[in-house]
């Protein structure tokens, strides 16, 4: 499958899930539009790209066209996504468009990915608001602890919670449906990150009663980086606004998205073709299929391997599993950042390490470019890593 990327034959990556990897076919799209694009650079993003009118033309700019493809690949209306550049800025969208009081609390859990808790804190901040971080234990063996740990959290003064649909360090695939109604019984509404969601596991956006749902298409659907989604349900639209304030300020939702400055369209209008790769290649279920079974022996083998115990259940496997390594091999951030150097320029092994819980991990993302041969040069170069040979 290799062929499909650009990726160097000889390097083991292992790495998918942080920046994605465009497939040559989805990049040869982009050039060609590329070449579109300057043909005509006015007509192109003036008038095909969008529409700033209060109604929607009769026919659909290509941006709308684009959310719909995507839309329909998550279980949604294309009426309901905005394009975002990645989901960071579906985050602050949401957050940083939050009226909150002083006193009021957003709840979140220690698995949440770094920078969006710094959009918490920073929004929480300014309105003399504070954030909650609720500990969840990692390894995590069931999914009744965290909701039992998030339900402990939730209070009167609970404005929003941000809940991770598929955690980022610790590759957690968490009951996010259970977790939303858990909040809405509660009367909180509910912020998904689904970062690492789209095309890595099966979404249906509508299906898991949330109120925001923000995620990259860059990562596991293939789309050109640069490319995140956020679905907004009809009622909480009102006052949501993007992080950057531009000509469609209240005219409506998809024009204030849809326009937020002169910037490359391409990474959303190659969503659809990332999307269709996967339904060409493999289809979405086998693909999704291939890496969970490949994430899942990566773990049992590197394990098995170390003596440490495997201890995530498979309902909370995607395509990545973040497996124990060695305690020899440290502790600390800075351990884990050492041993993913070493690991990168000695053995030409790219993989995310890092330190949680008293001890490093290795997140392997599975890909269908990969195979388990991946993983034993992974396993080999660890080995070497604790005993290093005379
Ligand atoms: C869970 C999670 N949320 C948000 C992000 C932010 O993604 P981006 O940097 O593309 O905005 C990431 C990035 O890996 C992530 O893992």
């Amino acid at each position: 499958m290799l062929q499909h990327w650009l990726l160097d034959p000889q390097a083991v990556y292992l790495n998918h899930g942080t920046f994605g990897v465009t497939p040559r076919r989805v990049l040869d799209l982009q050039h060609a539009m590329h070449v579109q694009i300057e043909r005509h650079p006015a007509r192109f993003m003036a008038r095909e790209l969008m529409s700033l009118a209060p109604e929607p033309p009769e026919h659909p700019p290509r941006l709308r066209a684009a959310a719909g493809e995507v839309a329909a690949f998550l279980g949604a209306r294309g009426n309901d996504v905005v394009f975002v550049d990645n989901a960071s800025s579906g985050v602050n969208a949401v957050l940083r468009s939050l009226r909150l009081s002083a006193g009021d609390e957003i709840v979140l859990f220690d698995h949440a990915y770094g920078a969006v808790a710094r959009t918490a804190a920073f929004v929480a901040r300014e309105h003399g608001a504070r954030v909650v971080t609720v500990p969840l234990p990692f390894p995590l063996e069931n999914e009744a602890t965290c909701l039992a740990l998030l339900d402990a959290a939730l209070t009167p003064r609970t404005r929003i919670a941000i809940l991770d649909h598929v955690t980022s360090e610790t590759a957690l695939v968490l009951p996010l449906a259970r977790m939303a109604a858990l909040c809405h019984a509660r009367g909180v509404p509910v912020l998904a990150d689904g970062a690492h969601a789209p095309g890595a596991i099966e979404v249906d956006i509508p299906s898991l009663g949330v109120d925001w749902y923000a995620a990259n298409l860059h990562k596991w659907a293939f789309a050109p980086r640069g490319c995140g989604m956020l679905w907004a349900a009809p009622d909480r639209r009102e006052g949501l606004h993007p992080p950057i304030i531009s000509w469609g300020l209240d005219v409506g939702w998809h024009q204030e998205f849809d326009w937020t400055g002169t910037r490359d369209p391409t990474p959303f209008l190659c969503a659809p073709a990332g999307i269709a790769f996967i339904t060409d290649l493999l289809g979405a279920a086998a693909m999704r299929a291939y890496n969970h079974a490949l994430a899942w022996q990566a773990a049992e083998m590197l394990s098995a391997r170390w003596g440490l115990p495997w201890q995530t259940p498979d309902s909370m496997v995607g395509c990545m599993v973040t497996v124990p390594l060695p305690q020899q091999l440290g502790t600390t951030a800075a351990d884990a950042w050492k041993l993913r150097e070493w690991l990168l320029h000695e053995r030409d092994i790219e993989v995310a390490v890092v330190a949680r819980s008293e001890r490093l991990w290795a997140r392997v993302s599975a890909q269908v470019y990969n195979d388990m041969s991946d993983i034993e040069r992974l396993g080999d170069a660890i080995a070497q890593a604790v005993s290093p040979p005379c």
